[in-house]
């Protein structure tokens, strides 16, 4: 370490300041322990990170915590206050309580708008807070006032249960990436924003209540990437037209989506995670997806997979999806299996697909859109789908125990995929901290070794 700061000191300041703003602001930090220079090079850093989870440590007792988060305030405290007068680029701050702090809060978010930062991030919500829940949390700080003044520099935005008033977007004219989480709002808030933001490329949600609806119909928006975390949306309806995106991801209940003309997508990824009962929605997703056919890269969930072939048209999509990469995250529960046909049946393009095992909602009321026998559906007796004997060159499987039913659904694409040149297996890390289990699902693997292969060019790893 000694060598290490030598040839540092003889380096420039300015040269110096470059190095430290390429780590981030955690590394940045940790380096002035090196040397007396570099205690005040890393306070010329252009992004600014001060995260209470650096010092907060949520296993401790309240009382350590509330002593953690005071050094956290310090250390803010302390960094402002011998700052010198450099260009802050963006600045993050988390802090899940701030009732006791909101002065300080005020000064940190004042020291980024009077630096002109182009990205200001936000975040008040509480780690404890569960995304699942029903429950809405009030935000407990408001987006000070200096913030709209001086907002004309804003490029990225990040607001987590942090209130704010939309109609004053008015100067946030170059912003092209918002995120707004934990916090409540409605829909015409949001056509306030985007008719203040022409620029806006990004827009995340994340947790946002009381949106009765979400629709998006202005021409000449450049919004090209959507995403939509676990909102509560309650008629869980949501329509756009004009913006032609390129990234959709949504996740939340099942409902009525209308995606107009979306040739640009590149991808999507689709979490139903929320949806409690089985409904035999299945035409929803189905239309869904549709509206979706120009990705190339597509995820879609367990609860998906039960549900999509409910509708009319339970064994695939009449116009094909133009997939390349397609992940499923799957428990490969049997209540799947028809869904998992529907998709190889729809995406006749595939070349990669990764089945991600995990836990997942399965159903127990679930409606099979058609009686099959679990093991009947993996053979010749169904027909075999394009993709899996024409396109088909990678499978990764994560989480693999060699389960049976695993096992069927390896056997029938090892058997008839004839283009297949790559089988991955990651064995699950589930159970047993010294790797006994994993010890035990890698064994299973050889089974797989010694299925019949189509093709005579694959390789199986084992990882
Ligand atoms: C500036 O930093 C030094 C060293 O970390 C500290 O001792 C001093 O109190 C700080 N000055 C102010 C005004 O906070
Ligand atoms: C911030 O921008 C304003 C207006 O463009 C300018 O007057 C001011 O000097 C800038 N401040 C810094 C610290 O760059
Ligand atoms: C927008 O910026 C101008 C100039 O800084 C300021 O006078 C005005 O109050 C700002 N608007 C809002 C809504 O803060
Ligand atoms: C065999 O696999 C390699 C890549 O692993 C590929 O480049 C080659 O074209 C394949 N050959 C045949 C006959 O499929």
């Amino acid at each position: 370490m000694d060598r290490n700061t030598d040839m540092f000191s003889n380096l420039p300041s300015s040269l110096l300041i470059i190095i430290a703003s390429f780590l981030s602001f955690k590394e940045a930090a940790r380096t002035c322990i090196l040397s007396k220079q570099w205690l005040n090079i890393w306070r010329e850093v252009e992004n600014v990170d001060f995260d209470e989870n650096n010092f907060v440590k949520l296993d401790e007792s309240e009382e350590n915590q509330k002593v953690q988060r005071e050094v956290f305030i310090n250390f803010a405290r302390q960094f402002i206050a011998n700052h010198s007068q450099q260009v802050i680029k963006t600045l993050g701050l988390r802090c899940s309580k701030p009732g006791n702090f909101l002065v300080d809060m005020q000064n940190i978010v004042m020291f980024a708008t009077s630096h002109n930062a182009t990205g200001l991030r936000l975040d008040f919500s509480d780690p404890t807070w569960r995304e699942d829940a029903i429950m809405n949390h009030e935000a407990v700080f408001e987006l000070p006032s200096h913030v709209y003044e001086h907002g004309q520099a804003l490029e990225s935005l990040k607001l987590f249960s942090c209130w704010f008033d939309a109609s004053k977007f008015t100067n946030f004219s170059a912003i092209k990436s918002l995120s707004l989480g934990w916090i409540n709002i409605n829909i015409g808030s949001i056509l306030v924003i985007l008719e203040s933001c022409p620029l806006l490329e990004t827009l995340r949600l994340k947790k946002c209540w009381n949106l009765e609806y979400f629709e998006i119909s202005q021409p000449g928006l450049r919004l090209q990437n959507l995403v939509l975390d676990k909102c509560d949306i309650r008629h869980e309806w949501l329509a756009i037209e004009g913006p032609r995106f390129q990234f959709f991801k949504y996740s939340g209940k099942v409902g009525q989506f209308l995606l107009e003309n979306q040739r640009d997508m590149v991808e999507a990824e689709l979490d139903f995670g929320m949806q409690t009962e089985f409904e035999e929605v299945g035409a929803f997703l189905y239309d869904l997806l549709q509206e979706l056919f120009a990705a190339r890269i597509l995820t879609v969930c367990s609860v998906f997979l039960q549900i999509i072939p409910s509708g009319d048209e339970p064994l695939g999509l009449q116009a094909p999806l133009d997939v390349r990469k397609l992940t499923l995250k799957t428990a490969l529960h049997s209540n799947e299996y028809c869904g998992i046909k529907f998709m190889l049946r729809s995406s006749p393009r595939l070349e990669t697909l990764t089945i991600d095992i995990g836990p997942a909602r399965i159903f127990p009321d679930y409606e099979p859109p058609y009686p099959f026998d679990p093991e009947e559906l993996w053979s010749r007796n169904f027909q075999v789908e394009f993709c899996v004997i024409e396109t088909l060159r990678v499978v990764n499987v994560k989480g693999f125990k060699g389960t049976r039913n695993e096992l069927y659904v390896l056997r029938y694409l090892l058997h008839f995929g004839r283009a297949m040149q790559e089988l991955n297996l990651y064995a699950s890390n589930e159970g047993g901290d010294n790797g006994e289990n994993r010890e035990f699902y890698m064994g299973r693997a050889q089974i797989v070794l010694g299925f019949y292969k189509a093709s005579r060019n694959v390789s199986i790893s084992v990882l």
